[in-house]
């Protein structure tokens, strides 16, 4: 009597525990779909990206982007420029042009805290999720 009960309950739990998990995946999913359209980098990665653009890029490209040495990474012709394609064309150049005295010097995810970092300052807004390869190499930015 008491195994029948316990096989009994055996067999029900997994099922609750499934339908648990659905629920979560279809919040989960819901919740990064938000995400993409809502935002593009989190705050904190912006703030990083800050940081190290000083270090690594400012010098030439100025500490409020609008150029000296290299051109200016915010404005109308920089979305001109990039806009229209994917994201990852203009982490492709950064990756292998910049710093133009050093390229391919900064870790990959360094330089995608700094081009959230530019993506903030051409106006684009934060999320919940961070900018990465995964999340944003695919997606395309409005031209100007
Ligand atoms: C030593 C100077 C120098 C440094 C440091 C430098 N850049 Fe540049 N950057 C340039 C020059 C010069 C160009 C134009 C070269 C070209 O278009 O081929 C350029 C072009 C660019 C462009 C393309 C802009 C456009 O619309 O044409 C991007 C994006 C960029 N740099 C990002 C960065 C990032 C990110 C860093 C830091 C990791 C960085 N640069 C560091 C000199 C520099």
């Amino acid at each position: 009597m008491s195994h029948d009960v316990k096989s009994k309950s055996r067999v029900l739990h997994p099922r609750i525990v499934l339908g648990l998990l659905a629920c979560a995946g279809i919040a989960a999913t819901g919740s990064v779909r938000a995400a993409d359209q809502d935002g593009w980098y989190t705050q904190d990665q912006a703030t990083r990206g800050h940081q190290l653009f000083n270090n690594y890029c400012a010098q030439c490209h100025r500490p409020d982007l609008k150029g000296a040495a290299g051109p200016a990474l915010v404005g109308d012709a920089f979305l001109q420029k990039w806009g229209n394609k994917p994201l990852s064309e203009l982490f492709g150049f950064e990756h292998s042009k910049m710093p133009a005295t050093n390229p391919g010097s900064v870790p990959d995810d360094s330089l995608w805290s700094i081009t959230a970092y530019i993506l903030q300052k051409n106006g684009l807004p934060a999320g919940s999720v961070a900018l990465s390869q995964p999340t944003g190499a695919s997606r395309v930015l409005a031209a100007k």
